[in-house]
C-alpha cells in the first residue's frame, strides 16, 4: 500500500529540474534544429585557404560548361572564400551548382522559402534560382535573378521568396545560368519561411522539445565545447553578428562542418522562446588533445567574460550592443555556467578551474558555476554551486541507482545530472526497456530534489544520415521525426518542475523484491496530483493508494487519468514507419478516490493524474 499525505504542503521541487541537452552532434543544429537548407552556404567549409571544399555542392547541366572553383574574392573580411563560377558556352536549359542541403531538402507545396545570395558578375546576370528533384527532373519552385552590368559590377545581397508548387522531401536548390559568364557567388542561404517562433528553428523539432516544458536548455555540448583540439573548439564570439560574417568551424570532436548559423545567439534565443534557462557549458581551456596552462589562461577569462557581457550585459556596454543590434536589447537570463566538460580528471582542471570561478563570481556574483567534478562521493575540493554528474550504462546498472543520491552530502553544491542514458545492447537505436529504465532514475532524482537540482538525458537530437552517438531521444531526417521511448518517457516529468513533492509511506510492499519505483507531487499551480511508478518487474503489481488530507469529493474523477507507457517487447522501438510503437497511452481514471487500487503492468511507467475540485 501507497500512503500519500496529499494535504501536506510538501516540498517544492526546483523549477529547473528536469531539463534538456543539447549539443551540436549528430547534426543536431546544422542539418536538424537549425533550419537553415543549404550546406557549406559560404563555401568555407575547407577552410580559409584555396583552394577550399566546395562539396556539398556540385555542377549541375552539362558538367562541360561549367567551371567552378573556390577564390579569395568574397567581400567579407571573416569569409575570405567565394565561389567562381564560369559558364564556358550558351547552353539551353542552363548550367551551374546546386546544394543537396544536408541529405536532401524539405520542399513542400504550397510552402514559402526565402533565399538569399551574394552576387557579382563583370556582365549583365540571368540567374535561375530553383528548388529541384535530386534528379533535376522536376521543378519545384523557381524564380530568376535579373540584374544589369552596372548593378552586378559590386558584390550584392539578393533575397526572394520562392513558393512552391510540388514536394519533394528530397530537394536540392540549383543555380543556374544559360549564359556565357563569370558569376561569383557568396553566402547562399535557404531557409523555409515558417520556423518556430520566426527565429530559425525547424519546428516540428522545437515544439518537441517545447512540449517537454523543459526547465533549462544545456548547451552548446558536450564534447564538442571541449573539440578534439583547443584550435576546433566552440568560440561564442566566431558565432554572433551577422550570419554572413560568421566564420564557421569545423566540430572535430563529432568531425563535420558547422556554418554556426545556430550559434549562441540563437541558443539563448532558444531557451527564451521555450520559456525556459539557458546553461552554458564553456570551454576552459581545455580540449580532447591539448590544455591551456594555468599562467596563460587570461585571454580565455576575457573571452568568457565578454560572452557574459554578450549574453546579458546592459546596452552600454560593448557586447551588449552587439546583442541589441542582433534584435534582443533585453537581456537573456544567463544564471548557469558550466566550467568545462568531464575534464576533472584533466592536468590543469582544477587550477583553470579556480581562475574561472573567481573571476566570474567575481563580476556576476548571482551566476551558478557548475564543476565538471563528481561530488557524490566526497567533497570536491573546490568551490562550487553544482557538480556535474554523467551516467551512461546498462538498464539494470540505472535502475539499480534509484537511490544513488540518497547520501550525497545535504551540505555541499547541488547536483546537475546533465547527462543520463541506457547505452548500448540494452538500448538497441532507442529501446523501450531504456526507458523504463531512465524513468526509475528520474524518480529517484525527484525524490532526491533537495540535493539535485537538474537533469537531461542525452544526446537530444540525431539525424539519422549522421549518427554519431547512439541512442538520442529524438530522431529526423529532413522532414519527418519521432521520439524514442526515452523522449516519451520524459513527459511523466515535464509536470514536476516547480511541483511539490508529497511525503508518502508504502507498506507490504517488498520494493527489494518487487522493483516498483513510487513518487507522489502537486503540481506547481495546486490544481492536481500526479502520483507516478514504475514496475520494472515482468509481473503486474496492485497497489493499494490511499490519499491522506483531501476528500474524495475534493478530486474530480470525471477528469483523472491514467497514462501508462509500456510495451509488448522490451527492445520495442519507434521509427519513421511505426513512429508511435511506444508512446504513452493515456485514459480517463473513473476508479479514482481517496482510497483506491491501482494496478501497474509488468514493466511499465505509470502516472495517475488526479485534478482537484
Ligand atoms: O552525449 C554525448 C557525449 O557524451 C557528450 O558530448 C559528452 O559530454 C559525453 O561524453
Amino acid at each position: 500500500a501507497m500512503r500519500v499525505d496529499a494535504g501536506s504542503a510538501g516540498r517544492r521541487i526546483p523549477s529547473t529540474l528536469f531539463g534538456v541537452f543539447f549539443e551540436e552532434i549528430n547534426h543536431a543544429g546544422g542539418g536538424g534544429l537549425w533550419a537553415e537548407l543549404v550546406s557549406n552556404r559560404g563555401f568555407e567549409s575547407g577552410g580559409q585557404n584555396t583552394p577550399s571544399n566546395l562539396a556539398p555542392w556540385y555542377a549541375i547541366g552539362d558538367d562541360s560548361q561549367v567551371w567552378l572553383e573556390s577564390e579569395r574574392s568574397s567581400c567579407f573580411e571573416r569569409n575570405p572564400v567565394a565561389l567562381r563560377m564560369e559558364v564556358l558556352r550558351e547552353v539551353e536549359g542552363g548550367v551551374g551548382i546546386a546544394n543537396p542541403g544536408f541529405w536532401g531538402m524539405d520542399i513542400r507545396a504550397g510552402n514559402t522559402y526565402k533565399v538569399s545570395l551574394w552576387i557579382r558578375s563583370l556582365d549583365k546576370v540571368n540567374l535561375s534560382i530553383a528548388f529541384t528533384s535530386r534528379d533535376g527532373t522536376t521543378t519545384l519552385a523557381q524564380s530568376d535573378l535579373i540584374l544589369d552590368a552596372s548593378e552586378a559590377e559590386e558584390w550584392s545581397k539578393h533575397e526572394m521568396v520562392l513558393e512552391a508548387f510540388d514536394t519533394d522531401h528530397y530537394a536540392r536548390l540549383a543555380l543556374t545560368s544559360m549564359h556565357k559568364r563569370v558569376l561569383w557567388l557568396d553566402q547562399v542561404s535557404a531557409m523555409p519561411e515558417e520556423t518556430y517562433k520566426g527565429h530559425g528553428f525547424r519546428k516540428e523539432l522545437a515544439l518537441m522539445l517545447e512540449d517537454l516544458k523543459p526547465g533549462f536548455v544545456r548547451f552548446p555540448g558536450g564534447c564538442y565545447v571541449e573539440g578534439g583540439s583547443l584550435r576546433n573548439a566552440w568560440r561564442w564570439r566566431d558565432t554572433v553578428g551577422p550570419w554572413e560574417e560568421r566564420p564557421g568551424h569545423f566540430g572535430d570532436k563529432w568531425n563535420y562542418w558547422s556554418d554556426d548559423g545556430l550559434g549562441f545567439f540563437e541558443l539563448l534565443q532558444l531557451s527564451e522562446d521555450l520559456e525556459t534557462l539557458p546553461v552554458w557549458v564553456f570551454n576552459n581551456g581545455i580540449s580532447h588533445s591539448d590544455e591551456v596552462l594555468p599562467e596563460l589562461l587570461d585571454p580565455f577569462i576575457q573571452d568568457i567574460l565578454d560572452g557574459i557581457e554578450f549574453a546579458r550585459g546592459p546596452m552600454t556596454s560593448k557586447w551588449g550592443r552587439v546583442r541589441e543590434a542582433m534584435g534582443h536589447p533585453e537581456p537573456f537570463p544567463l544564471f548557469y555556467m558550466a566550467i568545462g566538460n568531464e575534464d576533472c580528471e584533466r592536468q590543469y582542471y582544477h587550477a583553470n578551474y579556480l581562475k574561472f570561478y573567481y573571476a566570474i563570481k567575481e563580476a556576476y556574483p548571482d551566476i551558478n558555476l557548475i564543476s565538471n567534478c563528481d561530488g557524490t562521493l566526497k567533497p570536491l575540493g573546490h568551490p562550487a554551486d553544482l557538480f556535474d554528474f554523467h551516467i551512461y550504462t546498462s538498464a539494470n546498472t540505472l535502475f539499480s541507482m534509484v537511490h544513488k543520491f540518497n547520501h550525497v552530502s545535504r551540505d555541499g553544491p547541488k547536483v546537475f545530472v546533465s547527462e543520463y542514458a541506457v547505452v548500448k545492447s540494452d538500448a538497441g537505436q532507442g529501446s523501450f526497456l531504456a526507458a523504463l529504465a531512465e524513468a526509475a532514475f528520474l524518480i529517484g532524482i525527484e525524490l532526491n530534489s533537495d540535493i539535485v537540482e537538474m537533469a537531461s538525458y542525452a544526446p537530444l537530437f540525431v539525424n539519422t544520415n549522421n549518427r554519431r552517438w547512439n541512442p538520442d531521444a529524438i530522431v529526423f531526417d529532413s522532414w519527418q521525426q519521432y521520439g524514442t521511448p526515452s523522449y516519451w518517457m520524459q513527459h511523466f516529468f515535464k509536470m514536476s518542475n516547480g511541483a511539490k513533492l508529497l511525503p508518502f509511506a508504502v507498506e507490504s510492499l517488498n520494493t527489494s523484491a518487487v522493483p516498483v519505483v513510487l513518487s507522489a507531487v502537486r503540481i506547481e499551480d495546486g490544481t492536481s496530483l500526479v502520483l507516478k511508478a514504475v514496475n520494472y518487474g515482468q509481473f503486474p503489481v496492485e497497489i493499494r493508494v490511499s490519499l491522506e488530507g483531501v476528500l474524495s469529493n475534493e478530486i474530480d474523477i470525471f477528469a483523472s487519468t491514467i497514462t501508462v507507457l509500456s510495451s509488448e517487447s522490451l527492445m520495442d522501438e519507434n521509427s519513421f514507419q511505426n513512429p508511435h510503437k511506444v508512446v504513452p497511452i493515456t485514459s480517463l481514471f473513473l476508479s479514482a478516490a481517496t482510497d483506491m487500487e491501482l494496478s501497474l503492468p509488468p514493466y511499465s511507467i505509470v502516472a495517475l493524474g488526479l485534478p482537484l475540485l
